[in-house]
């Protein structure tokens, strides 16, 4: 919603100038100055229509937006350390579940938006996007001629507001990618990997595909350096301390929806596919800094960065477009087309999910309905007849509808549009405070020594104070939610109990390892020349070999959930790791973009393992739990997946295993007549993956041979993961 609040105020009190009544102490002001006054306030900040509405709130809201501040600090730290904080994950899907009543809520008041696309339809999903791009970039060749005819800058006037303007977006700069940060996992229905696997590909992106020059988090960790803002890691304490002056509420929301969203990769999958679409969108405000930011010499590359990889041809917007087409077919071909319309509805609830943090609209939407609005409403239309003719100019879009729209006759003749006027006008601060109307700024101007003094009669502005009174704010419900997307939540507290680790996700065990894997302390270190060798030529047992080989995928993948912790070298050789475990190709000096979403193939270690699974006769896997078991061959690998949860806590151990892991694959490819069912190209393929491997583990290595600790648990994890493969062959 652009929404300019100076103007509307401007324009309304001219408006209802010219329906005063009689009495009015407008009949002494020229009719001209008030006309000047608006001209000046329109062109004195042509730019601010884009921007929220800055309200000195009153003490109460203070304090409720106080605690909610504090309540998203304390969420960002533990989202950022979900391991140490497994308790925080029921709150966080009963959260993630309001924000997506709150987008639904938001997203229905929008004319044109994605919602009111009630049926799915991939061209008019296709011409959509579209078209919200081609908006976009209108009103930027409109912007860039007012800037060649010599206009001011618009988003940000001096290099002090650029600043702050930069610092306070910190939290959500420092989670791009968040959203994605826990797709693709191990876990993932096998069924979905070649839609999570395309996902995954754009999250690769965000974390700079292994470079770390080029991780976006980092990108914009740099830029903090170098506009000399010291501000600490995301991922620590003293980021989420109020004392920092981080303190915009919206920013803080919209990092915590980021990496909210992604948390549940397998309830709500529909969702983040939904989301990735609108986020992955060229905003307005990108455009600009990236421009403005030059102006001033401040460092845009984040911005720059921003309008290239995320084009709507070949970049994120591109993709994630097309993931979401993707997705749908392939849920139509499986569970047909009723399957598929209800899957849309999830992606479009993704979608608003994003959307509402772009286009800048009040926090909650009031039931702007109580007992005085339809007298209200019998006011608003008896003042449009008289000022009908009058028809300011004004550009003011007010939920969607210019000023002088709203105020029509025919238009208020409609109760569904008055309704809407209601609603967008007692969400409009400063005019409307709710439930306040001695706060609110239409009364005062109503009320004598306003400038809007006369133009309602004293009951009709009883009527008006009462309307405002009576508006309360309504709490964001959760069965918005279930309505919309026609189904219950099938999730109980409970359940949060007795996860599985093979089929549910997060699922967060603060236990180590199920036994004593007899640990006698060993920091004898070995180097990525020094794997240890399997013989693969003996017999091997399949039942506990399979199982292993599945859950072996899952240890790093923990280390590349949150944006801010891949920005460290090893995290990135870990991203470069995992590109070659899911069966990406290797890195180059660009991005793969939309080439990686053509190529059809992809084999990584599952694809390996599934095709293993065939070539010996057993039925084809869906999942995790049809290949590990409950008893002591599926022991170890619910390990690995276990520890695989707690990366930070496991660091090294998981390394250790990686390592011994790598060997396996180096002596599989060394081995042409191995018993495992393994055709020439897997082998070749596994070939291509060690070295991409052991390029990724050096650089690890590299930090864990420096503390004698870290080679402790380093070497308990090779032994350990040895001894476990060792035992599948004899
Ligand atoms: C691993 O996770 C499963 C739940 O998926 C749990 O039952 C088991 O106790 C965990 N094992 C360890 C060693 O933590
Ligand atoms: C080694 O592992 C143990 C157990 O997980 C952990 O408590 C310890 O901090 C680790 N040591 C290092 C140096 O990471
Ligand atoms: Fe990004
Ligand atoms: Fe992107």
């Amino acid at each position: 919603m652009t929404f300019n609040i100076v103007f509307v105020l401007t324009a309304l009190s001219s408006l209802l100038y010219f329906c005063r009544r009689p009495q009015s102490l407008y009949k002494y002001l020229p009719r001209r100055e008030i006309f000047q006054d608006i001209q000046h306030k329109r062109d004195v900040k042509p730019s601010k229509s884009d921007r929220g509405i800055k309200s000195s709130p009153q003490s109460t809201q203070a304090t409720t937006d106080d605690n909610k501040l504090d309540h998203y600090r304390l969420m960002y730290y533990k989202l950022h350390n979900l391991e140490f904080y497994p308790s925080v994950i029921p709150n966080a899907r009963a959260e993630l579940i309001s924000l997506f009543a709150e987008g639904i809520q938001k997203g229905k008041l929008k004319d044109g938006g994605l919602l009111e696309m009630s049926h799915y339809d991939p061209e008019s999903v296709k011409q959509f996007i579209q078209k919200e791009n081609n908006r976009i970039r209108q009103r930027y060749e409109k912007y860039i001629k007012r800037r060649e005819k010599g206009g001011p800058r618009e988003l940000l006037t001096t290099t002090e507001e650029a600043k702050t303007w930069l610092i306070q977006r910190a939290p959500s700069k420092y989670v791009d990618g968040a959203w994605l940060g826990h797709i693709h996992r191990a876990s993932t229905p096998f069924v979905l990997r070649s839609i999570t696997k395309n996902v995954w590909q754009v999250l690769s992106e965000e974390l700079g595909d292994g470079d770390l020059s080029k991780n976006h988090a980092e990108v914009y960790r740099k830029l903090m350096h170098s506009i000399d803002a010291h501000i600490p890691d995301a991922d620590s304490r003293e980021f989420v301390s109020p004392t920092l002056g981080l303190n915009d509420i919206g920013i803080w929301k919209s990092a915590i929806a980021q990496l909210l969203i992604s948390l549940f990769p397998h309830d709500f999958l529909p969702e983040i596919l939904g989301f990735n679409m609108h986020f992955e969108c060229l905003t307005w405000d990108t455009l600009l800094a990236a421009k403005e930011l030059r102006e001033m010499n401040i460092d845009a590359s984040y911005f720059l960065l921003h309008i290239s990889i995320d084009n709507s041809d070949s970049g994120h917007t591109a993709m994630a477009t097309r993931i979401v087409l993707d997705y749908l077919q392939h849920v139509s071909k499986l569970e047909g087309d009723q399957a598929a319309q209800s899957a849309w509805r999830r992606v479009q609830v993704g979608y608003s999910l994003s959307a509402m943090f772009i286009e800048k609209q009040e926090d909650i939407i009031p039931p702007s309905q109580n007992i005085y609005s339809t007298e209200l409403k019998r006011i608003f239309r008896a003042k449009s007849t008289v000022s009908d003719k009058l028809h300011c100019g004004s550009k003011v879009r007010f939920g969607g509808k210019l000023l002088h729209e709203w105020l029509n006759p025919e238009t208020l003749s409609s109760d569904a549009e008055a309704d809407r006027f209601l609603r967008v006008l007692s969400s409009s601060k400063p005019w409307v405070y709710m439930e306040d109307s001695s706060k609110s700024r239409l009364v005062k101007e109503l009320k004598w020594n306003g400038k809007m003094f006369g133009a309602f009669t004293e009951d009709e502005l009883l009527v008006l104070e009462h309307w405002i009174d009576a508006c309360k704010q309504s709490a964001v419900e959760p069965a918005t939610y279930w309505n919309f997307i026609g189904g219950k939540d099938p999730c109980s507290r409970d359940e949060f109990c007795n996860l599985d680790t093979r089929v549910h996700y997060p699922v967060i065990s603060s236990q180590r390892i199920s036994e004593d894997y007899e640990n006698t302390p060993d920091s004898t270190m070995i180097t990525t020349q020094t794997l240890p060798r399997f013989l693969t030529r003996q017999p091997v047992n399949l039942d506990k070999f399979l199982p292993i080989w599945f859950a072996h995928i899952s240890l790093l993948e923990g280390f590349v959930s949150v944006p801010f912790k891949t920005c460290t070298t090893m995290a990135c050789a870990i991203v470069a790791i995992l590109r070659a475990q899911y069966g990406f190709r290797k890195e180059t000096d660009g991005v793969a973009g939309m080439d990686e979403l053509q190529r059809t193939r992809c084999t990584g270690l599952i694809e390996i393992g599934i095709d293993m699974m065939r070539d010996a006769g057993k039925p084809i896997p869906q999942g995790l739990r049809d290949v590990i078991s409950d008893g002591p061959d599926g022991r170890f690998a619910l390990d690995m997946l276990n520890l695989s949860m707690s990366p930070a806590r496991n660091c090294d151990l998981l390394l250790g295993m990686a390592c011994a892991f790598t060997g396996l694959h180096d002596s599989l490819a060394a081995e042409p007549d191995g018993t495992l069912p393994l055709s020439g190209e897997n082998l070749g393929m596994i070939r291509c993956i060690a070295e991409r491997e052991r390029a990724g583990l050096e650089i690890c290595l590299r930090e864990v041979k420096r503390c004698r600790d870290r080679r402790v648990n380093f070497s308990e994890g090779v032994r350990i993961a040895k001894r476990e493969i060792e035992a599948c062959f004899q």
